[in-house]
């Protein structure tokens, strides 16, 4: 029988370490030298990456890009980013100037709402629920009043109770569907208080509501939750051009590449191995800026993917068309997002890629992500369409590989020219460097 291990919390960093260094590892100095070389030297800095999660005991780096030259609604942003994946931000980045002299991305907040429910199960009819609801509106919102104080002023709050029927798909299933203005914070901590006091305060009115004692009625509240379901909460953002200006394309005449490309796209919405795989370009882009300016990019990823299946069927979320000699790209998808609250306000590098972006509105946000994700999926499938992706992953596996071999400035120089047109490999890189001291 396996043995767990209970109280792990409450050990200190150590004795984690020590407990890890003798469940698993032989040489318990070599990992606590592993962790201790992630650690953050400022004590403050590192306190604040503690305080993050429960059972921390390093830190885990991932590249902290920037991408230039984005223009976006006349403005002109650096977008900063952090991923592990190599060319993700190169691709980015050349497609931000390829569009930049054609008048750059323009993007459009849509809807603004988040929904948070109440799931609830009632033995009685809808029209009785509603009832209670209605007479009891005042009350249940009251329940909510220090809560949304702050929200208020900003201009956000509560801003619909719809009471929704869902029997036909499960025996007394009711469900309050609560519609917010999270103003400039992605809102989820807000949502989730406002759905538990107004839960408790169902609770507590339903017991002595007349009618259902009478009736035998009540209500058992199951759960009170946000949904990462956001399809009121939707931006659109596109780019466009004459299809004469589609050029420094290599090796492919203007209107060849808009074709191909747009055939390419069309490809994406009828086919979900493709569609998926479409999506996950248009992923790379948005959530390496969600991870930048500290946002939920799992909340995000479950929200757009849902809305891919909008029409019962996984579709790509990008389309072109080409209309009048235009080339065009667009986008449109939901995307729940903040810039003030969560570690908005705590992580150094959060703060300073949300200073980069210019401070902007959760609104200008969603905007400046939107036009992230068509740029990255425009750059990968131009790359698909044209040299193949293979091509700039191969260009970063060599500089890996050649850092790996402990390559001087020199030989990466020369590496670069050499491996043009050989086989990259460890072997064949080590070879490299031996035959170039
Ligand atoms: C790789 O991370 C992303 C791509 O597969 C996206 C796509 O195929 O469109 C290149």
């Amino acid at each position: 029988m396996p043995k767990k291990i209970i109280g792990f919390s409450k050990l200190s960093r150590e004795e984690k370490i020590d407990w890890l260094s003798e469940k698993i590892f032989d040489d318990s100095n070599q990992v606590k030298s592993i962790l201790d070389n992630y650690l953050n030297s400022n004590k403050d800095i590192q306190a604040i990456h503690d305080s993050f999660s429960e059972n921390s005991i390093s830190n885990f780096y991932l590249p902290y890009s920037l991408s230039p030259n984005f223009l976006i609604n006349n403005k002109n942003h650096t977008i900063p980013l952090v991923t592990e994946e190599s060319s993700v931000v190169a691709a980015l980045s050349n497609a931000a100037k390829f569009w930049f002299d054609k008048g750059g991305f323009k993007s459009k907040v849509e809807s603004f709402t988040k929904r948070g429910h109440i799931h609830l199960s009632f033995n009685g009819d809808e029209e009785a629920l509603k009832e209670f609801i209605n007479n009891n509106r005042e009350y249940i919102l009251k329940s909510t009043d220090n809560i949304t104080k702050n929200m208020k002023k900003r201009g956000g709050g509560i801003s619909a109770i719809n009471i929704i029927d869902k029997t036909s798909d499960l025996k007394n299933y009711f469900q309050l569907s609560i519609d917010f203005d999270t103003s400039d914070s992605m809102g989820a901590n807000f949502i989730n208080s406002c759905l538990e006091a107004m839960s408790k305060k169902i609770d507590e009115l339903s017991k002595q509501y007349d009618y259902f004692i009478k009736s035998g009625y009540s209500i058992n509240i199951i759960m009170s939750i946000l949904s990462n379901y956001t399809p009121d909460c939707i931006v659109e953002a596109h780019a466009e051009c004459d299809i004469k200006d589609l050029i420094d394309i290599e090796g492919i005449e203007s209107e060849e590449f808009a074709k191909k490309m747009k055939y390419a796209f069309d490809i994406a919405k009828v086919d979900i191995n493709r569609a998926v795989t479409h999506n996950k370009g248009i992923m790379n882009g948005i959530d390496a800026i969600l991870i930048a300016t500290g946002n939920d990019f799992r909340a995000v990823e479950a929200g757009i993917h849902s809305y891919a299946s909008l029409n019962s069927k996984y579709e790509s979320l990008s389309e072109c068309t080409i209309l009048d000699n235009k080339f065009r790209i667009s986008i449109k998808i939901p995307l729940s997002v903040g810039t003030v609250g969560g570690i908005t306000d705590l992580h150094p590098l959060v703060k300073l890629s949300l200073q980069i972006l210019d401070s902007p509105s959760s609104r200008d946000l969603m905007s400046i992500i939107a036009c992230v994700g068509l740029a990255q999926n425009f750059a990968a499938v131009k790359s698909l369409i044209t040299s193949g992706i293979q091509q700039g992953h191969m260009k970063m596996h060599l500089i890996n590989l050649l850092i790996k071999n402990k390559a001087n400035k020199d030989q990466i120089k020369r590496a670069k020219k050499y491996f043009l047109d050989k086989e990259i490999n460890n072997s064949s890189v080590s070879e490299f460097i031996k035959s170039n001291k």
